[in-house]
């Protein structure tokens, strides 16, 4: 869809002139994409499901020339959308008409790492899997994953908080992250790269960039602790007969495995079928109408293999499990998270993807699935369900083409159905484009209020990611 075909009206920015253009060649030669062909690719958002016509990208490789774009971006009221690996799934990292792309590609340098503290402080254009290959090869991790890992940037994953695969086991970037260098509207460079564990000197400023979307700043570089690498890693996939059965097992697992619990996803049969149909994986444990991943991370093979046993015997002499299988090498290990994670390219392969993400008491998560299935009927081609056990429910519908019908089907049916249990309608991916409007189904009037003041002072003439996270104030 293009902007137009949302209802949205180009704000009074102003237009990018060849004296603009003139200007950034002069900043950063070399470094300024005006081919249309070459403008393509980073107009257009992974899901291919909105485009925007910027006719300008910048590449930066410092904090200073941000600082000088977005200082003269200001100054000349043109809008920009800062940009990291674009896979957002939510429209946030594409521009909805003409803003200046601000692409973190090039700021892609590890500035220290500290390996008795294990902070990592890096520039915000890193991708998140060269950090780990880093990491690893000093025997350390980042305490984030996701299915984007090799195109999604430090910055990106910052600026939309995202939650991802460890999030049970080394909790959100709001307590990993401990410092950021950010750029304001305005051009001043805001210093904020802490390398501390405890810093309680007055208020909190970099979690008010954590999760903003590049609505209240560019951020330019990450201070973030990262955990020492497992020693011994375990994956076990097993097959369930009802979500029942799947909570019951994770609250075993939780008393069982302990500390060496790392992660926890669930996914439908549903979910299984479009990954074996259209990215041909095969499944290992057929038949069941739910399958989990369990993963334990721990610094001693013996033990955790022992505390395993013990807790898969447990599990299947009580019926909570049908079946399973276990993998120890890399190999296997990789095969198995695969049939998880490749599960959103696998839905774009099924037609038009209806994608939501929402935060729910735990043992409701599937119980939307259920009732949506039953509400759309035959007028979905897929309604599937699977996420993360701390709360998150990845809810999917897919259709041969896109429908209006449909979509007034599917909401706010979606959301009233989240804010009655008080959940969140969006647990991981942020708000962008594609949700802003519908905040108020998460957050009480007075809290948009404050953020829309809190925008308005921090960038005035709101040329930071326009038309994203926010409603307009009234
Ligand atoms: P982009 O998509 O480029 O941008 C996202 C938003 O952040 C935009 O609003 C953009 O303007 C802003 N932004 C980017 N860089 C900066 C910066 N330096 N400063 C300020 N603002 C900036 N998300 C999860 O939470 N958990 C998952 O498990 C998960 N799995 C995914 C799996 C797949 C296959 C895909 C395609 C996406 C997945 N996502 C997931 C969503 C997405 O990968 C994350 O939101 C990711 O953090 C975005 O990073 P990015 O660098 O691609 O950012
Ligand atoms: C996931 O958990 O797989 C991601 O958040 C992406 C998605 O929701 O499809
Ligand atoms: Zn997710």
């Amino acid at each position: 869809l293009t902007s137009e075909q949302y209802g949205v009206k180009r704000l009074p920015f102003s237009h990018v002139s060849d004296s603009d253009i003139a200007f950034f060649e002069h900043l950063i030669p070399g470094r300024v994409i005006t081919d249309p062909d070459e403008l393509r690719l980073f107009n257009v958002d992974w899901l291919q499901s909105v485009r925007g016509c910027s006719k300008m990208l910048l590449r930066p490789r410092t904090a200073a020339e941000i600082s000088e774009i977005l200082r003269y971006c200001n100054k000349r009221k043109l809008a920009v959308n800062p940009q990291g690996g674009n896979t957002g799934l939510v429209g946030g990292s594409v521009p909805v008409f003409d803003e200046i792309i601000i692409s973190t590609a090039l700021m892609n340098q590890v500035i220290s790492f500290n390996s008795v503290s294990g902070i990592l402080v890096c520039q915000a254009g890193c991708i998140l899997e060269n950090l780990n290959q880093y990491l690893e090869e000093l025997d350390f991790i980042m305490p984030l994953d996701l299915g984007a890992k090799g195109s999604c940037h430090i910055g990106g994953n910052v600026a939309t908080n995202a939650g991802g695969l460890r999030l049970l086991r080394y909790g959100s970037l709001r307590g990993t992250v401990l410092g950021l260098e950010v750029v304001l509207a305005d051009g001043s460079i805001l210093n904020c790269l802490a390398s501390l564990r405890k810093d309680n000197t007055g208020y909190d400023l970099k979690q008010l960039f954590i999760g903003s979307e590049g609505t209240l700043g560019i951020i330019t570089a990450v201070s973030i602790l990262c955990p020492r690498k497992p020693k011994s890693v375990n994956l076990v996939f097993l097959g369930c007969q009802s979500f029942s059965q799947v909570l019951g097992t994770f609250t075993t697992c939780k008393g069982m495995l302990g500390e060496i619990l790392s992660a926890y996803e669930f996914m439908d049969d549903k979910c299984m079928k479009l990954v074996e149909n259209h990215l041909k994986l095969s499944n290992p444990v057929t038949g069941n109408p739910f399958y989990i991943l369990i993963e334990t991370s721990g610094s001693n093979t013996v033990h955790d293999e022992e505390k395993l046993n013990n807790f898969l015997e447990h599990v299947m002499a009580s019926g909570l499990v049908t079946d399973g299988t276990v993998a120890t090498e890399d190999k296997k290990i990789k095969m198995l998270w695969s049939l998880r994670e490749r599960i959103t390219e696998a839905l774009t392969h099924d037609g038009c993807v209806y994608k939501y993400d929402l935060s729910l008491p735990v043992e409701r998560l599937y119980d939307l699935v259920i009732d949506t299935r039953a509400r759309l009927g035959k007028t979905a081609k897929n309604v599937v369900g699977y996420g993360h056990l701390d709360g998150n429910l990845h809810l999917n519908i897919t259709a041969e083409s896109y429908s209006h019908s449909l979509l007034d089907a599917i909401e706010p049916f979606v959301y009233e159905w989240t804010a009655q249990y008080n959940g969140s309608i969006s647990a991981e991916h942020g708000l962008g484009f594609k949700k802003k409007h519908y905040i108020q189904y998460s957050k009480p009037q007075e809290a948009v209020l404050l953020m829309q003041q809190v925008k308005a002072m921090l960038d005035p003439k709101g040329i930071l990611n326009p038309y994203k996270t926010l409603p307009a104030s009234s």
